[in-house]
């Protein structure tokens, strides 16, 4: 997420949830969910669920966890810490074990860490959390969940990695030098991870969201910041319809690429006409 607010004009979400007409065979495959407790990955977690994915969740926030459980069927409810390795390790096995097989991981948790602060302000502590959170937490999920998406792949030619990277990623507010750093390696942490799994049938894609409203902004920004933005703000939902159409086989030949979902702020130049 980037802190900065803009003039630019929001288009207005989508009245309801109007069924959509696509299937987009996910029906009985499985997906292990980090971040689940809270925003994207909860609203992915209810998204997947309801087109039939089995799900398990993980996040440190066990409490929370079992909320997001209660609006998925026969959620599997995994309490750990991204960043360490023996956690993610049984949460992996745990996972396996009760899905039976593995078609996806979204990787959702994440953190803010220091915002509004300059470099100097900044300890190392804080700096390397929020990259083991936001980039070694991924590769720790990834290197032990790789064996059973490879083995999914193997059997439907189809699995599928989606990082919740961030329009941070690409542009950067002021004072979120460590969250804009770590999102930008997570972005080419994918593309690289997709050019090793060539042909290994698992797709790894990113996507890039600008603000969501979703507890971790509103911590940021302070609530009030959302009562009448003067910048387009996501839901959490929204944002997990993207995640879904990447965990689906409809994408399949969407692979090592960052969908920036940010109403098109990027593309624009500041410079005048
Ligand atoms: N909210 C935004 O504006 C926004 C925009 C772009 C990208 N993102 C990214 O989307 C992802 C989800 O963000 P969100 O807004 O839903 O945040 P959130 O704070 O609502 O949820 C993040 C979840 O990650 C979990 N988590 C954090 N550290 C963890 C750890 N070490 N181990 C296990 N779980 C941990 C938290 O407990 C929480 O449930 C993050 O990676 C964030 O950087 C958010």
């Amino acid at each position: 997420m980037t802190t900065s607010p803009s003039s630019r004009a929001a288009i207005p979400a989508p009245d309801g949830s109007p069924k959509d007409d696509m299937d987009l065979q996910l029906d009985g495959t499985t997906a292990l969910i980090t971040g689940a407790a809270s925003g994207i990955g909860r609203a992915t977690a209810l998204a997947l669920a309801t087109e039939g994915v089995r799900v398990a969740l993980l996040d440190r926030d066990g409490s929370a966890l079992k909320e997001t459980a209660n609006g998925c069927r026969d959620a599997l409810v995994l309490v750990g810490d991204v960043t360490d390795e023996d956690q993610v390790a049984a949460a992996v096995d745990a996972a396996v074990g009760s899905l039976g097989r593995l078609d996806a991981v979204v990787c959702c948790a994440g953190i803010s860490g220091p915002v509004g602060s300059g470099i100097e302000d900044i300890e190392l502590a804080d700096w390397n959390a929020v990259f083991a959170v936001n980039v070694t937490g991924a590769f720790l999920v990834l290197t032990h969940a790789l064996p059973a998406l490879r083995a999914a792949a193997s059997v439907s030619s189809s699995a599928s990695v989606v990082l919740l990277a961030s329009d941070s990623a690409v542009v950067a507010s002021p004072g979120m030098v460590p969250y804009c750093a770590s999102k930008a390696a997570l972005v080419q942490f994918g593309r690289a991870l997709s050019v090793d799994l060539a042909g290994s049938g698992i797709r790894v894609n990113t996507v890039a969201p600008s603000i969501v409203d979703t507890p971790m902004s509103r911590g940021d920004l302070g609530s009030a910041a959302f009562d009448d933005p003067g910048f387009p703000v996501q839901t959490a939902a929204e944002v997990a319809a993207h995640v879904v159409y990447l965990v689906s086989p409809r994408s399949r030949a969407v692979n090592g690429t960052t969908l920036l979902s940010d109403f098109g702020y990027a593309a624009r130049s500041g410079s005048p006409a």
